[in-house]
């Protein structure tokens, strides 16, 4: 917090008429010394100086450095004013002041020990689209609430029993990869992740009504990162019309749920939670919350299982290992006649620190937003009311001093767990990702079946493609085979 200015007391003097030579050696004596220690005794009340802004470059009026951002890789962009600035900077991005940190003390600060002070925040177009009552957009005790709740569907020991379930959709898809040779990677990701978000949203059952909020899903999905432009025929308009359309859709599904109790999942935690008398949602609470959840599990996974998939090709040598390591399993199931179990995800310490080290650098979420709800002082720096902070995740990821050798892909790092507060794929704090344990569970039943299944060669070219996340280019186009040839 920033002290309050006080008021600089002023030195005063006293003078009297001309006195003789001596006298007047002895008086300035004692009158430089009086002034010595009143200029000590001021310069002890002056307050501190009042905060600087970081350092860093606000760009160019109104648009700041949102062409330097946008017109550059953004890492570099980050890495540059890292180099140049340090690990705490100003800069200027789509119309807002922002303060971007790059270190794990100052990241704990914003997102941990001083996090009332700063309130998450997303365009107002996007919260919108998500619906505004969901967990993303809150704080305090409206979102401790619904956080408990979401994180109680997605704990180890409320997904262990989906372990099944999951692996039914892997084989659903990978059989359907049989028949092709040349396979979407990121496509095909965004499906497995879409169906068992959907799993871990309305459980197993599923009524007839979730046909059509996957095809209105699709519609907002669509118009999500389109310009936010209200007018006939947009995406964006096209998005807001299916929003409308999946609240009906949903109602109707918590209508039949709350006939039945409940029932399984996320949509069937939120409506116990009603029945044991504790805070009341909404239906449209409920709404925006399940659009959220499924809106937050399904990109971002979709995004780190292509880059799993490049990773490992890659690294062959990885990829061997990995496929030995899945291999075992799959003879010791294949004796037992058994289907994967929770405990065989627990067996897979390799695959683990494949999809650590995946999830460390490929850092799909580089960074995450905050605006601080007052003045608040950093680092001897000044953090005005309003503007954005960013914690950027993968600055931190990619910071030597933490990770040796940041560019090279190497999972054996973590054999020993990274130091506190450098290792966020999944952000830290009051908002940290309730899907976590989900996310990883999802990746390593598919890593099992696929490796034990097929191979696979990358066509195509090397690079990056941002939509949001950033993910291989043209989606890692891939040519799969049988893994017996
Ligand atoms: C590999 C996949 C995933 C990654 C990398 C990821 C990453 C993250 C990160 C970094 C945050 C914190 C954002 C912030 O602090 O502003 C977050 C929040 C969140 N994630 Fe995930 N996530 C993943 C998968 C999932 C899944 C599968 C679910 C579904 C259960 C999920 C649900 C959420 C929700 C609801 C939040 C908001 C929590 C809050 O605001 O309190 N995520 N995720």
């Amino acid at each position: 917090m920033l002290p309050s200015p006080t008021s600089v007391v002023s030195p005063h003097s006293i003078f009297h008429h001309p006195p003789p030579p001596l006298v007047t050696l002895v008086v300035f004596l004692v009158l430089l010394i009086l002034v010595h220690k009143l200029k000590r005794r001021n310069h002890h009340t002056t307050p501190p100086l009042k905060p600087r802004l970081p350092p860093g470059s606000m760009g160019w009026p109104y648009i700041g450095e949102t062409l330097k951002l946008y017109t550059q890789n953004p890492n570099s962009f980050f890495s540059n004013r890292e180099k140049r600035y340090g690990e705490i900077f100003k800069t200027h991005i789509l119309g807002c002041p922002c303060v971007m940190i790059s270190s794990p003390k100052l990241a704990k600060i914003v997102l941990v020990s001083q996090s009332h002070m700063f309130k998450p925040t997303y365009p107002p177009s996007k919260e919108k689209m998500i619906g505004p009552e969901a967990v993303f957009f809150h704080q305090g005790p409206y979102h401790s609430h619904l956080k408990k709740l979401i994180q109680s569907s997605f704990l180890p020991s409320a997904i262990k029993g989906s372990v099944s379930q999951i692996e039914d959709v892997v084989l659903r898809f990978l059989l359907t990869w049989e028949h092709r040779i040349t396979i979407n990677t990121l496509h095909e990701m965004k499906k497995y992740a879409f169906e068992v978000a959907m799993l871990s949203v309305f459980g197993n059952k599923l009524e007839s009504e979730i046909e059509g909020i996957r095809d209105l899903y699709q519609c907002l999905e669509k118009g999500y990162n389109s310009m936010p432009l209200d007018l006939p025929g947009t995406p964006f308009n096209k998005a807001m019309k299916a929003r409308k359309g999946l609240n009906e859709k949903l109602r109707r599904v918590i209508e039949k749920r709350k006939e039945m109790s409940g029932g399984e999942g996320l949509l069937g935690a939120l409506l116990s939670n009603e029945a044991e008398g504790k805070m009341k949602l909404s239906e449209s609470q409920i709404a925006d919350n399940i659009i959220g959840v499924i809106f937050a599990a399904h990109d971002t996974t979709a995004s780190v299982l292509t880059w799993l998939l490049k990773y490992l090709h890659d690294n062959p040598h990885l990829l061997h290992a990995v496929r030995r390591e899945q291999e075992e399993i799959r003879c010791k199931r294949l004796e037992a006649n058994r289907r994967i179990t929770w405990d065989d995800t627990r067996q897979m310490p390799l695959s683990t620190r494949v999809i650590q080290e995946t999830l460390r650098a490929a850092s799909i979420l580089s960074f995450t937003y905050r605006e601080a709800v007052e003045d608040v002082e950093m680092e001897g720096y000044l953090i005005p009311k309003g503007w954005k902070v960013l914690p950027l995740f993968r600055s931190i990821h990619y910071s030597s001093h933490f990770f040796p050798h940041p560019h090279k892909f190497d999972p054996s790092r973590f054999e020993v767990a990274p130091r506190p507060n450098t290792y966020m794929p999944f952000g830290k704090g009051a908002h940290s990702c309730p899907g976590s344990e989900l996310a990883k569970l999802e990746m390593l039943v598919f890593l099992h079946h696929l490796t034990t299944t097929f191979k696979w060669e990358v066509i195509g070219e090397d690079g990056v493609q941002y939509g949001p996340f950033p993910v291989p280019r043209d989606g890692l186009p891939i040519k799969v085979y049988s893994a017996n040839k």
